[in-house]
């Protein structure tokens, strides 16, 4: 059984990099961005420079953590390993576990420089899921084509990847909120790091809901409004219809390529991304 699942593994792990990178878009591999997830649940592994994060939150993935580690750091250019248990599902699963060390030395400071269609970001390896939303890539890359001259608001923007997206694009003035104070502070350093005009792009620390009900109480508008946040409880009658608003879809997009889906386990397609005209 054990030399079945590291058979697995390492076919997965190797076939898909191979493709991973050849799709990666940046020139320079040491600004490489990207993801693999495997087909097994539990374990993703995000790829930035020459740092691996992987992310485990199954009870297997730290069952096989010594096979794992072995696999990722035969990746070409790895040289640090970061293994991200996620410790509230794990205990879930019945596994405590306690403070773990990383493999290899740890990457100065914590922090990466990634480059992702053309807006460079910085990453804190401790910050949420691997330190980056490598799945919004094509989405994020959708925004700076639609936001020329247009008011954007990114709601729940973490590093403030659909807002650089949108500036660089050409927005005139674009709001990022988050309730993480670490995030933004990683956002508001993405501005300076892209050479961004500070005068059009902020971020302000606000609660999604808080902020929205005061817009609309001041009757605030967005030509363009980006909603991402954390997973929601499903809602029998959608935003939309709440608000008395009608919509169109004129786009229904998921993850990015690099976040394969195996079709025995169509669950796997866990992000949905709806382009909306509200009308
Ligand atoms: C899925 S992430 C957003 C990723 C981001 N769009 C990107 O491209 O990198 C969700 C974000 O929602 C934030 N968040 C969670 N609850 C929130 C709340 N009540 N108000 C505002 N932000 C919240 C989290 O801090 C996190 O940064």
């Amino acid at each position: 059984m054990e030399g079945e699942v590291v058979g697995i593994l390492t076919l997965y792990i190797g076939i898909d990099i191979d493709i991973y990178i050849d799709i990666d878009k940046s020139d320079d591999q040491n600004d490489r961005i990207f993801k693999f997830t495997l087909r097994l649940s539990g374990l993703i592994v995000d790829v930035f420079c020459d740092v691996a994060v992987v992310a485990s939150s199954a009870a297997w993935v730290e069952k096989y953590k010594q096979e794992i580690e072995f696999l990722v750091g035969k990746i070409c250019g790895i040289n640090h390993i970061k293994w991200k248990p996620s410790i509230d599902l794990l205990k879930e699963e019945g596994l405590d576990i306690s403070e773990q060390r990383d493999s290899g030395p740890a990457p100065c400071s914590g922090r990466v420089k990634v480059m992702e269609n053309g807006i460079c970001y910085l990453i804190s390896l401790e910050g949420q899921k691997t330190g980056f939303y490598a799945d919004q890539r094509d989405n994020r890359h959708l925004i700076s084509s639609i936001s020329k001259d247009r008011r954007v608001l990114d709601v729940c923007c973490y590093s403030g990847g659909f807002a650089l997206n949108a500036a660089r694009g050409g927005a005139n003035d674009v709001i990022g909120i988050d309730s993480s104070l670490p995030s933004l502070e990683l956002a508001k350093e993405n501005i300076l790091l892209n050479k961004l005009d500070p005068g059009k792009i902020s971020f302000l620390r606000e609660d999604a809901t808080d902020f929205m009900k005061g817009a609309a109480s001041r009757n605030e508008t967005w030509d363009l409004v980006i909603l991402d946040p954390p997973k929601l409880a499903p809602r029998r009658k959608g935003a939309a219809s709440m608000a008395g608003r009608k919509i169109t879809i004129l786009r229904q997009a998921g993850a990015a390529c690099d976040h394969p889906i195996d079709p025995a386990y169509p669950e796997g397609a866990y992000l949905t991304n709806f382009l909306l005209r509200v009308l």
